[in-house]
């Protein structure tokens, strides 16, 4: 199981660095479940229309991404109430201090005139949302490892207490950084640094014939280029030619004898990004055009979500001896 925050459009970086993989799961015939988490979103965005838009833009992205509604489970946090209560039974048990020290609280403050409450308990609902629903692999990007840590730490420390009752989580690895023009990770709210799904061949082309950096120290065509130091373009082209080790040698090689330039380098990468996203676009076209049908999708994802959940929590009340009704 896994999720995406409600904060944009989906890019190139969840699709090749997360959402693939979450396809792969799926195909290896795993039982899924995919959510978008849209409670999350509230600690950074405060726009109902944005947030509720963006609900319906991801859960068509994940299903023209190839997710299959039939085998995987896929929702919308907030469809499930009792996963806030979860989270509720959780913060009882998590210590403040730990919160206070997380490098994932750091990233999701900075420019945030003070730290509010949604924002230290973000860990905490995130725990909830994996151990509702008692997930054993969870693919997330490296920037939210130690939320997943936390959230096997919280499953130890009920289990220790109170018997067996959460599952203990993994982290998927298989999830891949991809980088954004400007080489630092490609950022879904900094759309400039990013390479949209929707973006046509011309529109990739120019984004990074204009605004991708490759190696800082090949000035000009003649000079030889170093792959390695290539900071947008090779490390792309790397992942797409992950199976054809042939074209990604001969890429280096013509780097490396100054027998390409970076833009023949961009050009082909525009190419490669556009081909690779024929299938999505194509589903997506049909999907825009049955958006009540993406509602429905999501509807019966809560209620199946639902259902799993449930029993983990009756469970729980029943341990910690709350009313169960
Ligand atoms: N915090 C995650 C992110 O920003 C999204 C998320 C919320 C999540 N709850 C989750 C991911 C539970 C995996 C499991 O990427």
């Amino acid at each position: 199981m896994s999720g995406i925050r409600a904060t944009g459009r989906l890019h190139l970086g969840n699709f090749l660095g997360a959402v693939k993989q979450f396809v792969d799961y799926e195909k290896e015939g795993n039982l899924c479940l995919y959510f978008i988490a849209d409670w999350h979103t509230l600690t950074t965005c405060h726009d109902p229309r944005e947030i509720s838009s963006n609900i319906i833009g991801v859960a068509t992205d994940y299903l023209a991404a190839g997710l299959n509604p039939e085998r995987s489970i896929i929702y919308a946090q907030s469809s499930i109430p009792e996963l806030a209560e979860l989270a509720l039974y959780l913060a009882m048990f998590q210590s403040k201090n730990q919160l206070e020290n997380l490098p994932t609280l750091k990233d999701l403050v900075k420019d945030k005139p003070y730290i509010s409450m949604g924002h230290l308990y973000y860990p905490v609902l995130m725990a909830a949302d994996i151990l509702g629903p008692q997930a054993t692999i969870v693919p997330v990007g490296s920037d939210q490892i130690p939320n997943v840590e936390l959230a096997c730490g919280l499953a130890r420390k009920f289990n220790n207490l109170f018997g067996h009752t959460f599952v203990i989580p993994q982290v998927g690895l298989r999830t891949v950084k991809i980088p954004g023009l400007s080489g630092g990770k490609m950022g879904k709210s900094e759309q400039e640094s990013s390479i949209q799904l929707d973006d046509d061949l011309e529109t990739i082309t120019d984004k990074y014939l204009r605004h991708g950096i490759t190696d800082p120290n090949r000035k000009r065509k003649k000079d030889p280029g170093d792959p390695k130091q290539c900071l947008s373009v090779y490390p792309v082209h790397k992942i797409l030619y992950e199976n054809d080790s042939e074209s990604l040698q001969r890429i280096e090689h013509e780097c490396r004898n100054a027998e390409r330039g970076c833009q023949d380098c961009k050009r082909e990468l525009a190419r490669n990004i556009d081909t690779l996203m024929q299938p999505f676009h194509e589903r997506k076209r049909k999907l825009l055009e049955r958006q009540g049908y993406v509602r429905e999708i999501l509807h019966f994802g809560g209620m199946k979500a639902r259902e799993i959940v449930q029993p983990t929590l009756s469970s729980v009340r029943k341990k910690l001896g709350v009313a169960s009704s």
